[in-house]
C-alpha cells in the first residue's frame, strides 16, 4: 500500500483537486508515483499498449500482470485496477474476479464501468471489503454497442440518468467516481450532488479531479487526439529523434565508443 489510502481520497472532496494518471508498467509508474494521488491500470492498456482498436479484448490475468508490475513501483499513490470487459456481468462473477485481482495483484481498489445497472455488483464488492471506483458517462467498454464514443449529458434525459447513476453508486459504497465525456454543466451538477469525489476526463474543470491516459498526456498515442487531451510533451517526436540518432550512431560506427566498451 502507498501513503495515499481510499480514505485520503474520500476526505479530499471540496478540499483539494485530485490527480490521477494511468500506468501499465513499472518504469512509468515509478516516474509518476510521487506527483499524483492515484495511478490507474486502466483497460486503456488494450489500446495504448496492446495496439487494439478498443478496450474490449483484455482479460483478468492481463490486468493482474500489469498491476503487479505497477504495484512494485508505488510507494505514494493509490493503485486502482480496471475490471476488463466481460469480467463483471453478474454480481457473483464480479465478486469472484475482483477477489482474484485483489489477491494476486495487491491493488488497492477496483474500477468498473457502469451506473444503476452495476450498483448491485458494486455493493456486493464493498460489502466484502473491496474498495470500488465507479465509472459513468462515456463508458469505453460500450463503444461497439453504442456505435462510437458518445458525449453524455447533452439532453435532460441523459443528465437525469447520470444523476441516478451517481446516486446509485454512492449508495453502493464507491469511494470515488470517474466521469468521462460529460458536458461541463452536467458534470458540475453531478459533482455537487456526489459525496464521492468525481474525477473527470473530458468533463470540464468543475469536478473534484482529473485523469488522463499517460500516453495521451505525453504525446505517445498517435492514432487520434481527443479534444480534451493536452500534450505535456511530444513524446513520440522525442523518441523518434532518439531512435534515429541511435541507428545513425551504430551505422556510422560512433556507438559504442572506447569509454562504452570493456
Ligand atoms: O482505462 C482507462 O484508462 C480509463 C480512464 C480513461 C479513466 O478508464
Amino acid at each position: 500500500m502507498g501513503e495515499i489510502t481510499v480514505s485520503t481520497i474520500q476526505k479530499s472532496k471540496n478540499k483539494k483537486k485530485l490527480v490521477m494518471i494511468t500506468a501499465y508498467d513499472f518504469l512509468m509508474a515509478k516516474i509518476f508515483d510521487s506527483e499524483v494521488d492515484m495511478i490507474l491500470v486502466g483497460d486503456s492498456l488494450a489500446m495504448s499498449f496492446g495496439g487494439y482498436k478498443d478496450t474490449l479484448s483484455l482479460n483478468v490475468d492481463t490486468m493482474i500482470y500489469h498491476t503487479q508490475a505497477v504495484r512494485k513501483a508505488i510507494t505514494h499513490a493509490l493503485l486502482i485496477t480496471d475490471m476488463p470487459f466481460g469480467s463483471n456481468n453478474t454480481p457473483k462473477q464480479t465478486l469472484k474476479n475482483a477477489i482474484k485481482i485483489y489477491k494476486e495483484s495487491y491493488t488497492d481498489a477496483i474500477k468498473l464501468e457502469g451506473g444503476t445497472e452495476k450498483a448491485q455488483h458494486i455493493e456486493l464488492l464493498t460489502q466484502n471489503g473491496i474498495a470500488v471506483m465507479g465509472h459513468i458517462g462515456l463508458k469505453p467498454q460500450y463503444v461497439r454497442y453504442e456505435g462510437g464514443y458518445k458525449i453524455k449529458g447533452k439532453d435532460s434525459k441523459q443528465a437525469q440518468q447520470l444523476l441516478k447513476d451517481t446516486e446509485a453508486l454512492n449508495k453502493a459504497g464507491v469511494f470515488c467516481i470517474v466521469l468521462e465525456g460529460v458536458t461541463q454543466d452536467v458534470a458540475q451538477h453531478i459533482t455537487q450532488n456526489s459525496d464521492a469525489p468525481i474525477i473527470g476526463i473530458g468533463s470540464g474543470a468543475e469536478v473534484d479531479g482529473q485523469v488522463l491516459v499517460w500516453s495521451d498526456a505525453f504525446g505517445f498515442f498517435e492514432e487520434f487526439k481527443p479534444k480534451f487531451v493536452r500534450h505535456y510533451i511530444n513524446g513520440a517526436e522525442l523518441l523518434k529523434k532518439a531512435i534515429k540518432k541511435y541507428a545513425e550512431d551504430v551505422r556510422n560506427k560512433t556507438f559504442p565508443s572506447k569509454e562504452e566498451s570493456y
